[in-house]
């Protein structure tokens, strides 16, 4: 072998080793404490896949540095040129012999055929386990089921308190799933338009929202907290900011969270900047988002795709001052329910704090009394959403730009936005 081929394996086998060793003691030390880690899991469900992860982990692990060291002690103890007496029987070959050659070996063959089906075996056993009792939804007929909806590029959870899916939802709400910490809550899990994959890192693993299927799924927490998600299906361009939280409160908490979301909105006082903005919300963004007892989605996603009466096919309105008929639907099916905006942490697919310093430091339930609204990204977001986060090329999916509204309408909208907690 030549000195150049020599330094080429040499370099290289160096690097494997080294870069083997540096992704595992990264991947340790980046994700351990990563909002998104599954090696820290605080529900059930993450427990039991972490259980399964672990064991699993050690084993190959062990089986990798068994092997890569077999390959590299044989590499070193038959390497040629190794030393300059050459006697073959040793390893230290001249360039131009060959070692004996053999014909297969039943023990070694045997063994390297049963070692592995026993360890797979072993594997599958605790697999299949692991993901029955994942599947194990344990909230019964009459509990909470929440459908999560995946949409490009955010996600909608339409709360059925009675557990009755059938039924229209009691209150719907939009990239923050709000759960009582410490029980089974029961998913019915849904796409509207592509394939995504709700998946909360801490808490589950994740499954895919499947347009015309629903796909049951379970989670729980086991202390309140915030614990943020990610769609983790490519679903088209703003994939990577389709983001979720899934915030875990006291069950107390929980019932007064959820008492105050089956509340509608009173329309602002006349006169004043949220009434103004009010008026431009109603002619720019009503045709899109519901606000309960303020707007209507009554025909919005019609079979024909025909507008509603006083909206034109651009979906805006133009129905003079009747305003849209109210109707008692909550669900628009083109972008999140802001009835409750202000008492999320998160909006636009969850990529921006509502608030600014994250208001993780802030009780959920007082984010909209004490939290700094986080003017800026909302203002820029009414403004030009696409240029925060990318809409497809035709501006048929995710938020369109608003350039023709000025400054002064913006501030009115934010204004009126900010009644809404
Ligand atoms: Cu939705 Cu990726």
């Amino acid at each position: 072998m030549n000195k150049r081929l020599r330094a080429l394996v040499w370099l290289s086998s160096l690097l494997v080793i080294a870069g083997t060793i540096a992704l595992i003691v990264v991947g340790i030390v980046v994700t351990d404490d990563h909002p998104l880690s599954t090696l820290s899991p605080v529900g059930r469900q993450g427990r039991d896949i972490a259980r399964l992860i672990n064991p699993i982990f050690i084993v190959a692990g062990v089986v990798f540095f068994l092997v890569q060291g077999a390959v590299l002690a044989l590499w070193w103890r038959y390497r040629v040129g190794g030393s300059e007496s050459g006697d073959g029987e040793h390893g230290f070959y001249e360039d131009d012999e060959f070692p004996d050659q053999i014909h297969g070996n039943d023990r070694l063959e045997i063994a390297w055929t049963i070692i592995p089906t026993i360890l797979l075996a072993v594997i599958s056993v605790f697999t299949l386990v692991a993901l029955f009792a994942l599947d194990d939804v344990e909230a019964s007929e009459e509990d909470m089921v929440v459908t999560v909806i995946g949409q490009q590029w955010w996600w909608e959870y339409q709360y059925h308190l009675d557990g009755n899916t059938d039924s229209p939802p009691d209150f719907v709400t939009a990239n923050e799933l709000v759960i009582p910490a410490g029980v089974d809550v029961a998913l019915d899990i849904k796409s509207r338009d592509v394939i995504h994959s709700y998946w909360i890192p801490k808490l589950n693993g994740k499954r895919d929202a499947v347009p015309g299927r629903s796909h049951d799924w379970v989670i729980q927490a086991d202390n309140p907290g915030r614990y943020r998600g990610q769609c983790t299906e490519f679903c088209g361009l703003s994939h990577g900011y389709m983001k979720m939280v899934a915030v875990a409160l006291t069950p107390a908490e929980f019932a007064q969270w959820r008492d105050n979301q089956m509340t509608a909105a009173d329309a602002p006082a006349e006169g004043t900047a949220a009434a103004a903005g009010w008026d431009t919300f109603r002619q720019q963004c009503a045709s899109c988002h519901v606000i309960n007892g303020l707007t209507s989605a009554a025909n919005r996603d019609g079979p024909d795709d025909s507008p509603p009466d006083g909206w034109d096919i651009y979906g805006e309105f133009n129905g003079g001052d009747a305003g849209p008929v109210l109707t008692e639907e909550l669900v628009a099916g083109a972008a999140p329910n802001l009835t409750h905006l202000m008492t999320r942490g998160t909006f636009a697919g969850s990529i921006f704090d509502l608030y600014l310093g994250a208001g993780d430091h802030i009780p959920y339930l007082e984010l909209a009394n004490q939290g700094t609204l986080n003017r800026g990204d909302l203002e820029a977001w009414i403004y030009n959403a696409p240029e925060r986060k990318p809409a497809d090329a035709d501006g048929k999916r995710g938020m369109r730009a608003f350039p023709s509204l000025s400054p002064e309408d913006i501030d009115n909208v934010v204004a009126f936005l900010s009644t809404l907690d």
